[in-house]
């Protein structure tokens, strides 16, 4: 069986992948170090302070070792780049929440906002919808970790979340687009 967990930097796909991985005694397998591992990257971008890659090699490289595992967990912001999964999980975090978290990371300010606004846009989320038929998403704001595994297990998914129908986060964009602009 293959679990893929995917999620704006930031949401829990680290934490939940390994506790859920641990829960079914599956792998788990994190793309970003599977890529750096394997050295599929193409170079290091050092303005935006991540590695940019080769989208075809990594997904031919990365399809033929998950079918060489069995059971495994798969963590990775890009789910397009997997051929197949039995269950997508995507995990989804108020931005407010998801600002804070990455403010925490060493990261330049427009890098945490990008992710921030991707969050709020969806686009992880979009790309999960796009490439397999059915995507579960779990808002992990105010559960733990523990929580959001037994949601997965349950299958307790939510309808795909638009953080732009509050207001609020509205607000919260303009703000963030003040800060970069
Ligand atoms: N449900 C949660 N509640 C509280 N903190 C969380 C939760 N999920 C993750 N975190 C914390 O948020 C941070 C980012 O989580 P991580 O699993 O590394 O996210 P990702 O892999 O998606 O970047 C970690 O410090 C983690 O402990
Ligand atoms: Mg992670």
């Amino acid at each position: 069986m293959i679990i893929v967990i995917s999620g704006t930097p930031g949401v829990g796909k680290t934490i939940v992948s390994s506790l859920l991985s641990k829960r079914l005694s599956m792998s788990y397998l994190h793309v970003s170090n599977f890529v750096i591992d394997r050295k599929l990257y193409k170079n290091y971008d050092t303005v935006r302070s991540s590695y940019e890659i080769d989208d075809e090699l990594v997904a031919k490289e990365l399809n033929a070792y998950l079918k060489s595992l069995k059971n495994v967990v798969v963590e990775t912001v890009y789910p397009s780049l997997v051929d197949y999964a039995d269950k997508v999980i995507v995990l989804r975090r108020d931005p407010r929440e998801l600002y804070k978290e990455l403010n925490k990371r060493a990261w330049n300010v427009n890098k945490v906002i990008e992710n921030v606004e991707a969050e709020i846009l969806g686009y992880v989320s979009q790309e999960a919808s796009e490439w397999f038929r059915e995507v579960c998403e779990i808002n992990t704001t105010n559960l733990t970790p523990e929580e959001v595994v037994e949601k997965i297990l349950a299958e307790e998914c939510e309808k795909i979340i638009d953080w732009l129908a509050d207001p609020e986060i509205q607000e919260f964009m303009l703000s963030l687009d003040k800060i970069i602009n």
